[in-house]
């Protein structure tokens, strides 16, 4: 069975096809940048109406795939910008339309979890979901996600990009957060856990503060990652303990941070845990990890339209 997932939830157009024994044949994509903004949802979904058509050419031409041979057409129904899922909605419907397929609309954040316990090898981790929009520690149990903690306000990586946008970087921002934080040095940030939950806004405003009265780019970016990164640690780590899990499993855009993975490690390796990651290009949005949710999805879900709103724990 040939699976093909589109990916338009945010930044990214993505067409990934895959086959039933979880093989990847083609994962292409084509993602929103921007110098000095960062997202406008409509100009995000005027971008992925460009860019379809030959992202989808270039993702059959690489899975050496005619498309009446693809057997099912998922699509990302959310949660997302609305705009960006409309697009990539209307593209799906049309295409399995034209090919007399079935349609199937998956949601993309247990896609993110599902391409990593499956690329992993998994049975049954604790996850770690850290993305633009999402930070949530989650656990499966009785057939559904449980979220035990996730933050209070913004998601980690919008919180980099945001401050990133204050400091002239342009979108997105945390890789080259990541790349100024190799010089700085530490300064005091606010650290705020509660419970199994995180918060991410005060830690912005004082780094800008901090910003606005000359501390160096450097020194806010390293500071903003240990401060970050570390209260994550913290509530995984708790959440671990409270259900006994061995094994975490990072996914999300973030991720691909070399330091963040560095600290999960340290902590999974103190108490005996494994820690697991995705390679890059299966971490961040990506349309194969929609093919493979739309697999496993297949005799659950069908045309459900968009839900901008869809958690993981409602799946
Ligand atoms: P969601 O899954 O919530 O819809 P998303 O669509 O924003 O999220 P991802 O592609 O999973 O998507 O993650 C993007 C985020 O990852 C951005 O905020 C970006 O700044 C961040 N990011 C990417 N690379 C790095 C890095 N090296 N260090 C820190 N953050 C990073
Ligand atoms: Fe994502």
């Amino acid at each position: 069975m040939i699976i093909l997932g589109i990916e338009s939830t945010a930044h990214t157009f993505g067409v990934g096809i895959v086959d039933s024994q979880w093989k990847v044949l083609a994962n292409v994509y084509d993602r929103y940048t921007s110098a000095d903004k960062g997202m406008i949802p409509d100009e995000i979904a005027d971008h992925h109406k460009q860019v379809a058509e030959e992202v989808l050419e270039k993702a059959l031409k690489e899975a050496q795939v005619m498309l009446d041979s693809v057997d099912q057409v998922a699509y990302s129904a959310g949660p997302g910008l609305d705009p960006a899922l409309w697009s990539g909605y209307h593209f799906a419907k049309d295409l399995a339309a034209r090919i007399k397929k079935p349609l199937v609309g998956v949601n993309h954040c247990c896609a993110h979890l599902s391409i990593g316990k499956v690329w992993n090898k998994l049975e049954d981790p604790c996850y770690l979901y850290v993305s633009g929009v999402n930070t949530q520690i989650i656990v499966s149990e009785g057939g559904k996600y449980h979220v035990m903690g996730e933050t209070l306000d913004i998601g980690l990586g919008n919180m980099l990009d945001k401050f990133g946008r204050i400091i002239g970087l342009g979108f997105p921002a945390g890789p080259e957060i990541e790349k100024l934080a190799k010089n700085g040095k530490y300064v005091e940030l606010p650290y705020t856990v509660k419970g199994m939950d995180a918060s991410f806004s005060g830690l912005l405003t004082k780094a800008q503060q901090l910003f606005a009265k000359g501390v160096s780019k450097e020194d806010l970016c390293f500071s903003l990652q240990e401060t970050a990164f570390a209260m994550l640690a913290e509530v995984v780590e708790r959440a671990m303990a409270h259900t006994g899990k061995q094994e975490l499993l990072l996914v999300g855009g973030v991720g691909a941070n070399k330091r963040f993975c560095e600290m999960l490690d340290i902590m999974c390796k103190e108490r005996g845990a494994v820690f697991y990651k995705v390679p890059v290009d299966l971490a961040g949005d990506q349309g194969a990890m929609i093919a493979w949710e739309g697999f496993l999805r297949k005799d659950s879900y069908g045309d459900v339209e968009v839900k901008p709103h869809w958690r993981a724990d409602e799946v």
